[in-house]
């Protein structure tokens, strides 16, 4: 989603902002746009609908661009289409120029009440009631810090916001309510920005912000205040992140080298965590141990591709002996619960900045939940600052829009959580000692299924000129079939669905025909024989079928029916093993049609929007 990139600096901003919103490329956005203070008094801005080079070509077409202080920004739209007009940043009387990460709630509102007040008002944006808002205080005599704090108060929202004003050089207002936003500390400049990555060619050293602060940056150094203009006092810290990890090195796409990072991410995410026989709980915190005696039920909050991360758990847990619901976080704020005892509220995410998840871990504590954990890809980020037990993913920076390697060590979380879990339960009876060790072999397993690489880019072929597709999958692997459709449609646009096989023949065997690939995941597990009478029932009715088989299955291809070995794994790791076909089938399939893999239309990385 919307990105912002601002810098005072001791020398020429402009590079730095490009490389920013280089840089925030990945969280997704249709038009961007800058403003520099070029000379004292005066504002240069640039903006250009569509992709970052149609900004670079208007930078170009502007000559030697040179200040100190600038702000800019990547838009993905919500109020009023991807123009020039409606890209930010947006300036008001040619003296307060402004970018926004957010939604201003009671945008309509104020916008009524500032045009009877005389504002005019240029885009269709909600952004522009900030800065217009801002500017009807400084008309009436407020100083610009004072304008600023009077027009947050009455703005209904979450956002986070980047503000110039053009007699100011040296000087960005930061204001953090809800959306995320950070402060880089470089030996050249001092940063502002929506996360690290956007700075990191300056500078590694960073302040998060938290709600309610408003970062006043200068030239002599910076202070953070709250809204009552009350000194906060934030900690310094040092990113992991280098530009060298946010390299995309010799691979075509980021999903590509993600994809392929994988055994190395699994076994980043084990490290530390398990002994020879035994999971240490404490990787989950330090009041794991306490908390996890007292929970008599899960409730797992997430969205998108996380989301299935959870349905998956809800096998592991349940397996285990522990209760679990899983539900999209969107919806779990949209009606009343009644509070289960001692439940444990897990959130799945692999920013930590997704609006909903965060959202219904609020909620969920306003219900009384008992505790919460989260487990997450981002240091510092809102939903780890906000929950009492967090396990941190080691799958290292995720650009690529459709997640991958953090899908796969959220699985390797889940599964260890599972595992410790299974120690209330004496009569299930789980060894955990076989579990470690499936584990331990779990990063080999990975490496060697991407091996199928090159077998499913020919396979691939078969969907370069199909629209639609099928996955079906029982068990534990319908929600690895629902990844794969979400992958597939994700990054190649093909519509895809998944269904659990046993649905079949209650309505979705009516769309298969020659021009329906039907895509299945089938380990040797329980429900093999009931998926195999379900392959039958598409093959019967002239459907294609791709099976993706565990290799003791006893599986073959005949007419109709194409099945691809997958090494044999032990059930408790199949869901993990299995994804990893999906994943370079969708890739494939959006490498042959065309498309832009890796920020895919209409998406984005963070969804810092509800
Ligand atoms: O950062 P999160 O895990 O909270 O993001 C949730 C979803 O937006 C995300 O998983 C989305 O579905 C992915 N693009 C899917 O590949």
């Amino acid at each position: 989603m919307c990105g912002i990139i601002g810098a005072v600096s001791s020398s020429n901003v402009l590079p730095v902002l490009l490389d920013g919103l280089k840089r925030l490329e990945y969280r997704g956005y249709d038009s961007s746009g800058l403003a520099i203070i070029d000379q004292p008094g005066k504002f240069l801005r640039l903006r250009a609908p569509g992709k970052l080079v149609e900004l670079e070509r208007t930078v170009s077409a502007n000559g030697d661009i040179d200040g100190l202080t600038g702000i800019a920004h990547t838009r993905w739209a919500t109020h009023g289409p991807p123009t020039e007009q409606n890209a930010h940043p947006h300036i008001s009387g040619d003296r307060i120029a402004l970018v926004c990460n957010g939604i201003v709630e009671n945008h309509e509102d104020l916008r009524i009440w500032l045009t009877d007040e005389g504002m005019e008002f240029q885009s269709e944006t909600d952004t522009e009631v900030i800065v217009n808002l801002i500017r009807l205080h400084m008309d009436r005599g407020t100083d610009f810090m004072s304008a600023i704090r009077t027009s947050i108060k009455s703005l209904k929202g979450a956002f986070a916001l980047g503000i110039l004003h053009a007699d100011e050089p040296g000087r960005i207002i930061g204001v953090r309510r809800g959306s995320p936003l950070i402060v880089g500390i470089g030996e050249d400049g001092i940063y502002l920005a929506s996360d690290i990555s956007a700075m990191i060619a300056q500078t590694r050293k960073f302040i998060v912000l938290e709600n309610g602060d408003i970062v006043d940056i200068n030239r002599g150094g910076m202070e953070i205040t709250n809204l009552d203009g009350q000194v906060q006092h934030r900690d310094a810290r040092i990113s992991d992140l280098t530009p060298q990890s946010m390299e995309i090195g010799d691979y075509r796409h980021y999903m590509e080298k993600e994809i392929f990072e994988q055994g190395q991410a699994v076994s980043d995410t084990l490290e530390g965590r398990i002994t020879a026989s035994r999971v240490l709980e404490a990787c989950f915190g330090t009041e794991a141990d306490r908390i996890f005696n007292r929970t008599e039920n899960i409730q797992i909050l997430a969205c998108g591709t996380s989301y299935h991360a959870g349905l998956v758990a809800k096998y592991w847990l349940e397996d285990a002996g522990m209760p679990c619901q899983v539900e999209i976080a969107s919806e779990f704020t949209s009606r009343k619960h009644p509070t289960p005892n001692n439940c444990l509220v897990i959130t799945l995410s692999q920013s930590g900045e997704t609006i909903d998840t965060l959202t219904a871990l609020d909620y969920a504590k306003q219900c009384g939940y008992a505790h919460s954990l989260a487990i997450c890809n981002v240091p510092d980020s809102s939903l780890v600052r906000n929950s009492e037990l967090v396990f941190m993913t080691h799958a290292g920076p995720e650009i690529g829009v459709a997640s991958t390697k953090a899908f796969l060590t959220q699985l390797v979380a889940l599964r260890l959580l599972s595992i410790v879990m299974a120690r209330k339960d004496p009569s299930t009876a789980q060894d955990e000692a076989d579990s470690i060790r499936e584990l331990r072999e779990l990063p080999a397993n990975v490496e060697s299924t991407l091996k199928m690489n090159s077998t499913i880019q020919e396979i691939a072929q078969q969907f370069a000129d199909k629209q639609h597709a099928l996955f079906l999958a029982r068990g534990i692997h319908f929600p690895i079939a629902l990844e794969g459709a979400l992958k597939l449609k994700e990054i190649s646009y093909v519509h895809a669905e998944a269904y659990a096989a046993g649905e079949l023949k209650h309505g979705p065997l009516a769309l298969v025909d020659r021009d329906m690939p039907v895509v299945s995941v089938a380990p040797n597990d329980t429900q093999l024989d009931k998926l195999k009478s379900n392959i039958e029932e598409v093959r019967a009715r002239g459907g294609k079928l791709i099976v993706f088989a565990d290799s003791e299955t006893r599986l073959s291809s005949r007419e109709n029916l194409q099945v691809i070995n997958v090494a044999s794994v032990e059930s408790s790791i199949a869901p993990i093993i299995f994804t990893i076909p999906l994943q370079l089938l969708a890739y494939h399939v959006a490498l042959i049609k065309g498309t832009d893999i890796d920020k895919p239309r209409n998406l984005a990385k963070s969804v810092t929007v509800e």
